[in-house]
């Protein structure tokens, strides 16, 4: 494979994300990956699409992200919280060391193994309620009936979102999940409802967490707000931004690993069935799909530092996008990359990032995954494409808006 440093124009890597490839961005990502591992962009900028630089990007400490800006007070949004010196404060996501290790520590205090082990027999009832109404209604949009719903229900409960609300919090999500792309491929018409979003997100945790302050329950919530209380301290915008992270890190993402996999496993030959009477496929599976179709396509790191990435010199500033969804089929690591097969040994892939950023839900979106496949493969071994699926107009986040099914 070769690195060698050819400058592509931008508006020819931007086309990669045109609305036509949505469907199936696999061939031209093949392309620039066999073109060049790491190629070269104007503005100092590489596209990172084989698996080993991927891997090494995510991994060294030369890239992370620029320092938070100072604001000055006009400029200040209200959606923004700023820290006691006017800086904007990002979610640990966005941080290096030695904030990113100090935030990332006190959540993972309150986002145990244990706390997603306890959400289990909820997932399994909300699995097992949605695939029942998609089973007897026959016909159903499985992204409005399962896939989107779930994910949603359980970060809610994980985060002690009162029953009545969810509907207004999974509408913020999705407008906020639209807004994530890199600024190059941002459309104007998603900002401002995301901003929105954001407002009347941090808005809203603002007041249940003086509610839960005053009077803790089970949840992460309580917890973080706990966390908040001893010692080493999460202020309340740590505290906001916090939640807006883990609102929309552990929403949409989850969805559409439950969309992807559900859409490769009914173009695959045997459908559900693949994954065994019992679903005993299941857990394999969701790496596959991980792999296969990841919900998460891209990420951006800044160098920090002059540095090299495969046979690439990065000057200080530049900016790497890993292609995630590229480097997941890297040829040299996985056969056949471009098979869908479930039954495959779990393969390496950066679905979750890598390094100090590696995804702090992939324990519980590995459950939510894993349990609703299960479902599946019991319920509806049956179940067939009843039509076209329709993609959201998303890239960082790759998933579906619609997915019509039939048993
Ligand atoms: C980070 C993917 C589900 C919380 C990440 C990153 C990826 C990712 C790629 C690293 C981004 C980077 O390095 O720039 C996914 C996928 C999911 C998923 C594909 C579902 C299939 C979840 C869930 C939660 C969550 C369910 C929480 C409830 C986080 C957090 C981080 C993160 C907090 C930041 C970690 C850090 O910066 O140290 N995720 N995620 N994710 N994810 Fe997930």
């Amino acid at each position: 494979m070769s690195t060698t440093p050819v400058e592509n124009d931008l508006s020819t890597f931007i086309g990669l994300f045109g609305a036509e490839r949505r469907p199936d961005p696999y061939p031209d990502y093949r392309r620039w990956r066999e073109r060049a591992a790491v190629a070269v962009l104007p503005g100092g900028m590489v596209a990172v699409s084989g698996l080993a630089e991927a891997t090494q990007v995510l991994r060294d400490s030369a890239f992370g992200h620029p320092d938070p800006e100072f604001l000055a007070p006009e400029d200040r949004r209200p959606d923004e919280p700023v820290d006691e010196r006017g800086r904007v404060v990002r979610s640990f996501l966005g941080l290096n060391p030695p904030d990113h290790t100090r935030l990332r520590r006190l959540v993972s205090k309150a986002f145990t193994p244990r706390t997603v082990e306890r959400l289990t027999p909820r997932i399994e009832e909300l699995a097992a309620t949605m695939v029942g109404r998609i089973a007897e209604a026959g016909e159903a949009d499985l992204m409005a009936e399962l896939a989107a719903p779930l994910p949603v229900e359980v970060i809610s409960e994980l985060l002690g979102v009162p029953l009545d609300d969810r509907e207004r919090f999974a509408a913020w999500s999705h407008a906020m999940a639209r807004a994530l792309d890199p600024d190059f491929l941002l459309a104007p018409e998603v900002r401002e409802p995301a901003v929105r979003a954001r407002q009347e997100f941090v808005a809203y945790f603002r007041e249940l967490a003086a509610v839960r302050r005053r009077d803790p329950g089970e949840d992460l919530l309580s917890t973080l707000v706990t966390a908040a209380d001893d010692g080493d301290r999460l202020s309340e915008g740590e505290l906001l931004v916090t939640l807006t992270l883990l609102l929309t890190a552990g929403h949409e993402t989850t969805t559409n690993l439950i969309g992807n996999g559900v859409l490769a496993l009914l173009r695959h030959p045997d459908g559900v069935g693949a994954l065994g009477p019992g679903g005993e496929l299941a857990e394999g599976a969701v790496e596959e799909v991980l792999r296969y179709d990841s919900p998460v396509q891209l990420t951006m790191r800044t160098a920090l530092r002059d540095t090299v990435v495969g046979d690439v010199a990065v000057a200080e500033g530049g900016q790497a996008i890993v292609l995630i969804g590229a480097a997941n089929r890297d040829p040299a690591v996985s056969a056949d990359p471009d098979v869908f097969d479930p039954s495959r040994e779990p393969g390496r892939h950066l679905a979750f990032g890598q390094g100090i950023h590696f995804c702090l839900g992939a324990p519980l979106a590995r459950l939510e995954g894993r349990v609703v496949f299960r479902e599946l493969a019991r319920r509806v071994p049956q179940l067939r494409l009843a039509g076209e699926p329709r993609w959201n107009p998303t890239t960082t986040l790759r998933g579906l808006a619609a997915l019509p099914v039939t048993r």
